[in-house]
């Protein structure tokens, strides 16, 4: 595995597999990286004969600079990890390379509408921020396919938005929400839990899945289900930040016309906040 730290060489490596004909994917992460990151490049490496992954704990997506300085960073861990699935490259640029005026940009990319519901109307600027870097990187990797998560739905519907509307070349590939046996979608800040808040956790999981199965029943009113919701939770040491029930496809409110519905579930334990989705097709 090439650990590459410099956008010229990333440029070499990249130009020399796009001489060769060679298909190439693209996972970008944060770091910090758990099995379900991991899933992500396995999923890269069944599409294309090369895979990139990028660490870069991107500052414009922050809102909140105590966030990004108190954001995990384990790249001796994260590099060892990669390597044992033989990664080509983990790109590592620094904020100076990927933003050498500063965050300031002049040039963003805002996928107006998706960026500022749901998740994006507690955190303005979070999801230009995304999109700008992915952009970025899009344009450094030259990737066939990118790989996503479903665990952060709105990203994966706005990066999907964003491809579509720009005619990029790269294919979105969006991958199941990775799980603990308990049903728990894995994410970095489980670790931050406590043991028996980690013994609650795996409970947002299955309330959801009372919530779609409520979803389904005739003349289900979803704005009584996402309350009673709400209210286990609560009642189960749980503080209900947000549950929504959207248009998967459009996150628009539900319409006659939708065919399958998402529910966005945010829920603090303690100072940790949770998040899961499930998506459902009203047949
Ligand atoms: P990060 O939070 O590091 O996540 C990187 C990728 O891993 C995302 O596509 C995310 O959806 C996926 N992921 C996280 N937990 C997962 C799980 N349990 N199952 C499946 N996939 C999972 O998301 C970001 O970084 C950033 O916003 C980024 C896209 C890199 C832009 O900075």
């Amino acid at each position: 595995m090439t650990e590459c730290r410099s956008i010229d060489q990333l440029r070499q490596q990249i130009s020399t597999w796009k001489a060769q004909g060679e298909s190439i994917a693209l996972v970008p992460t944060m770091g910090n990286l758990h099995e379900g990151h991991l899933h992500l490049v396995k999923i890269a490496q069944q599409h294309a004969q090369h895979v990139v992954v990028s660490i870069f704990v991107n500052p414009m997506q922050f809102n909140n600079s105590n966030d990004l300085d108190n954001y995990p960073r384990t790249q001796a861990a994260d590099l060892q990890k990669l390597a044992a699935l033989n990664v080509d490259i983990a790109f590592l640029p620094s904020p100076e390379m990927m933003y050498p005026n500063g965050v300031e940009l002049e040039t963003k990319v805002n996928v107006t509408g998706l960026d500022s519901v749901l998740e994006g109307a507690h955190r303005p600027g979070h999801f230009q921020g995304v999109a700008t870097v992915v952009s970025k990187f899009f344009n450094l990797v030259q990737p066939d396919f990118a790989i996503f998560g479903e665990k952060d739905y709105q990203q994966l519907a706005l990066i999907r938005k964003m491809a579509s509307d720009l005619m990029l070349a790269t294919e979105i590939i969006g991958v199941e929400t990775q799980r603990d046996k308990e049903g728990l979608a894995l994410s970095s800040r489980n670790t931050r839990l406590s043991p028996e808040q980690l013994e609650l956790a795996p409970n947002l999981a299955k309330v959801m899945a009372n919530v779609a199965q409520n979803c389904l029943k005739p003349n289900a009113n979803l704005s009584d289900i996402s309350q009673q919701a709400a209210s286990t939770l609560n009642a189960q040491g749980f503080e209900t930040d947000a549950i929504d029930i959207v248009d998967a496809d459009t996150l628009a409110p539900v319409s006659p016309t939708t065919a399958r519905i998402v529910i966005l579930m945010a829920a603090f334990l303690g100072e940790v906040r949770l998040i899961d989705n499930l998506c459902v097709h009203l047949d």
